[in-house]
């Protein structure tokens, strides 16, 4: 009885999700999950609340070497079909910021509804089974440290090597290799950014906890959210989100004034506030710490009314365009995600299935498709693993 209509290698998001569909359309189905436990990376997202999706997800939202792929799995399983599945099981969810929604109960909460789905839907799930080996000839027959298994189709849903402690690995590209498709290596993303140590000891250690709104650019790319400093570096939403665009190398600029032209800003304070120092009024806009340490490193503090037009500009410039050059990041360790993947030309957009390889199918992070912080990774790992469910 080890014969299946498809095998899903992997019971986290994506897998979870394409193993319900694909039983309510009355398939055979075995999930293959080599640690103990099914969505472990759901259980730790969000803070341990899932952001399980994002209200306005769209496909600019996601990084990737196609950037019309993931147009179609959007269109057709979208956050409200994710936000009504949520619904059906009397979960709530609240919008925390920028359309981010996360579960009222605790993450557990979202892994427990897959779950019964795939109860509800026939799906076997075998934890702590490591896939050894994956061959095709007629079938797939894959071979594992529990038993053999054979199927008519393997999805591939494994996700990428972010966290590895948590045993995840780049499984995805191996098997992807062994296929002969074409793959881009997985790069940590949604990680935060690392100094050399003379700038940790000077600037980042002593900031270590202050959190600000910014801009923060790399390129053309631009996010309007905090950044936190911390003893390793620097991390928050907008560091994070723009560690996905950043290569070794880059500098990165830093807008203190989200909401104002700088220069503007200056000039108002000294007609305002001639006699006012320079570092009191910036402690009013940006955190007291953060503006006693520009003043110290960068800008002389004096009273407004002594700068001169071209001091004023310099001191603007600090403001809106202050740049940091990172020397990395933590990598793997701590990263969310992983930008790579398989490469998307190798798979049919509406099926997930391989072009090449007929009856292998990549569905989740194991594909080249990286959405930005806030939900964007959940709703591609439901929404592709929904598509290949309607086929496998
Ligand atoms: P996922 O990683 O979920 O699942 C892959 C599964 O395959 C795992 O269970 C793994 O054990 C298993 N596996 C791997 N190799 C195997 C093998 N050889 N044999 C058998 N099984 C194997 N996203 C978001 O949208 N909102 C959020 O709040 C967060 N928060 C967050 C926090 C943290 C700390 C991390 C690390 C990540 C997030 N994410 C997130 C990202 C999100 O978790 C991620 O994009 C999805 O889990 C990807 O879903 P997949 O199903 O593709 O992989």
């Amino acid at each position: 009885m080890n014969k299946y209509d498809t095998i899903i290698i992997g019971a986290g998001a994506a897998g979870l999700m394409c193993a319900i569909e694909a039983g309510q359309r009355g398939r055979s189905v075995l999930v293959i999950e080599k640690s103990n436990k099914p969505g472990k990376k759901i259980l730790i997202s969000g803070g341990g609340r899932c952001n399980f999706t994002n209200l306005y997800t769209e496909p600019s939202s996601y990084l990737s070497n196609n950037s019309h792929f993931c147009k179609s799995a959007l269109s057709r399983y979208t956050q409200w079909d994710f936000i009504s599945l949520v619904d059906k099981h009397a979960l709530g969810w609240t919008e925390k910021t920028l359309g981010q929604l996360f579960c009222d109960q605790k993450s557990g909460a979202i892994v427990e509804m897959l779950l019964t789905e795939c109860q509800l839907a026939n799906v076997e799930i075998k934890l702590n089974c490591d896939v050894e080996a994956i061959t095709h000839d007629e079938q797939y027959s894959v071979r594992t440290n529990l038993a053999d298994y054979s199927s008519n189709n393997v999805v591939i849903a494994t996700g990428g090597p972010s966290i590895p402690k948590m045993g995840a690995t780049d499984f995805a590209v191996r098997i992807a290799k062994q296929f002969g498709l074409k793959t881009h290596n997985f790069v940590a993303a949604l990680v935060p950014f690392t100094f050399p140590e003379d700038q940790l000891e000077n600037l980042f250690r002593e900031l270590s906890g202050t959190a600000v709104d910014v801009v923060l650019s790399v390129g053309n790319t631009s996010f309007k959210e905090a950044i936190l400093f911390t003893h390793r570096g620097l991390s928050g939403p907008a560091a994070l989100q723009i560690s996905s665009y950043w290569t070794l190398g880059d500098e990165i600029s830093v807008n203190l004034l989200p909401n104002d032209n700088a220069l503007d800003w200056l000039n108002a304070q000294r007609d305002e506030s001639p006699n006012a120092e320079l570092k009191t009024l910036l402690s009013r806009v940006i955190a007291k710490r953060l503006a006693s340490k520009l003043c110290e490193l960068f800008i002389i503090n004096k009273p407004m009314k002594q700068y001169t037009p071209g001091e004023l500009e310099a001191v603007a410039e600090v403001l809106s365009n202050w740049k940091l050059k990172p020397h990395g990041t933590e990598g793997m360790r701590t990263a969310e995600v992983a930008l790579g993947g398989l490469d998307c030309d190798e798979l049919s957009s509406k099926t997930m299935e391989c072009k090449s390889v007929k009856g292998l199918y990549f569905i989740g992070e194991s594909i080249d498709v990286t959405g930005h912080l806030g939900g964007f990774n959940f709703q591609w790992a439901w929404a592709s693993g929904w598509c290949a469910g309607q086929f496998v």
